[in-house]
């Protein structure tokens, strides 16, 4: 198989985390003969220096020609006076947009060897694995009209509009079950239907998709605002969460911190299959941020970088075995004590960010 692989790694701690990655790619390539090929390309401030834009033209090309792109983080203070339109973010969201990945996968999982540093007790989330699907190209951030009027008397209107049309959340719907149908089969589907139009409409069209193709598995639904409090008091309950982009952005953020630390987090986008080759078009990349506080110093926690692979492993290129084999290696690591700064604690030995990556590769490899 030959499996094509656009890596871009970005500004900041980006490049540093990438690096890791490169290492389980080639440890892949070695023992399983995974055949995979990378291609690295600029993206963020690093290609407005080199390029004069966030994302080249070209290397759009190579994101839309690639199975599958792996990205690092974007930004920081030498670009902050950049023009809105040339700055760092706009190069992912480009990628969003002409990608079309309308679907964002923010899993929370809970490593038992972590369990003590989160803010909740160790019997809430010891074991978590969840999963938050977001909607990520539709909803009230993107809807029309979105303005601030100004209404003459010392009084102004500002106005955003919550849009969903019936073949976004039926694509959303579908990709949340088949996710499901990987996992434990259960998908919650959070909205307020009470109180929006868009909710009520959303809890139509997941309830008919649900009995018209997914009959087998189990659909539940929840006010948004109450599942927020039930994904705080008893997380366990869910599977798959679906959700439109607003919600979503707030419950992944609240489910992203019951497991803990921003290092240890990964993220998957997944588009539209292609349609020559049916693959979905997918890019995968840690929750945080490029880190200028700690850029260049050995110090960023890869295993965000690390477990988003493993995830475009397993969406991506239906590589089960290797994703599972993969976060297990990670598990080990932990257990073993082994530990960046971020997530450091008694008793535990520190590694800089290569330590790390090579502890992850040595169990990978001997698996
Ligand atoms: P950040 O996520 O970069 O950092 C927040 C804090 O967490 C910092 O103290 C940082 O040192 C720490 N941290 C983050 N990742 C870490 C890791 N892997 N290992 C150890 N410590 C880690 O968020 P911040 O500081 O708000 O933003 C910095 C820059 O990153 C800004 O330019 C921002 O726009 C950009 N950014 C880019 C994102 C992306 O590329 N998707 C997402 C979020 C922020
Ligand atoms: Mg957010």
């Amino acid at each position: 198989a030959s499996r094509k692989l656009l890596l871009l790694p970005g500004d900041g701690i980006g490049p540093e985390t990438m690096a890791e990655v490169e290492k389980l790619v080639t440890v892949l390539n070695e023992t399983v003969s995974a055949g995979f090929t990378t291609e690295k390309a600029l993206v963020g401030g690093s290609a407005y220096d080199a390029e004069g834009a966030p994302i080249s033209d070209a290397t759009m090309d190579l994101a839309m020609a690639c199975d599958a792109v792996l990205f690092g983080a974007v930004g920081g203070p030498k670009w902050d006076g950049v023009d809105y339109d040339k700055r760092p973010e706009a190069g992912l969201l480009r990628l969003r947009k002409d990608m079309e990945l309308f679907a964002n996968l923010r899993p929370a999982i809970c490593y038992p060897a972590l369990a003590d540093a989160s803010s909740l007790k160790r019997e809430i989330i010891e074991g978590l694995d969840i999963l938050i699907l977001r909607e990520l190209t539709g909803g009230v951030y993107f809807g029309e009209p979105k303005e601030i009027i100004d209404l003459g008397n010392g009084q102004k209107r500002a106005i955003d509009t919550q849009v969903y049309e019936t073949y976004e959340i039926e694509r959303i719907t579908r990709a949340a079950f088949e996710l499901a149908r990987t996992r434990r089969g259960k998908v919650t589907s959070m909205e307020k239907r009470n109180v929006m139009k868009s909710g009520l409409y959303w809890n139509e069209v997941v309830t008919r998709v649900h009995r018209e193709e997914f009959a087998d598995l189990t659909l539940e639904h929840e006010l948004a605002d109450a599942g927020g409090m039930k994904l705080v008091k008893n997380p366990k309950q869910f599977d798959v969460i679906l959700t439109d982009n607003l919600f979503g952005d707030m419950l992944s953020d609240i489910a992203a911190m019951l497991t803990g630390s921003l290092g240890m987090l990964p993220s998957a986008s997944l588009g539209a299959p292609d349609q020559t080759t049916g693959m979905r078009r997918a890019l995968y990349e840690p929750v945080h941020g490029s880190a200028p506080d700690i850029a260049g110093k050995g110090l960023a926690n890869p295993l965000a970088m690390i477990a988003s692979f493993a995830m475009g492993l397993r969406y991506s290129f239906e590589m089960i075995t290797e994703a599972d084999a993969l976060e297990a290696a990670i598990a080990e690591t932990l257990d073993a004590g082994i530990r960046t700064g971020d997530i450091m604690a008694p008793g535990a030995s520190q590694v800089n960010t290569s330590g790390m990556g090579d502890a992850v590769a040595e169990r990978l490899r001997a698996k």
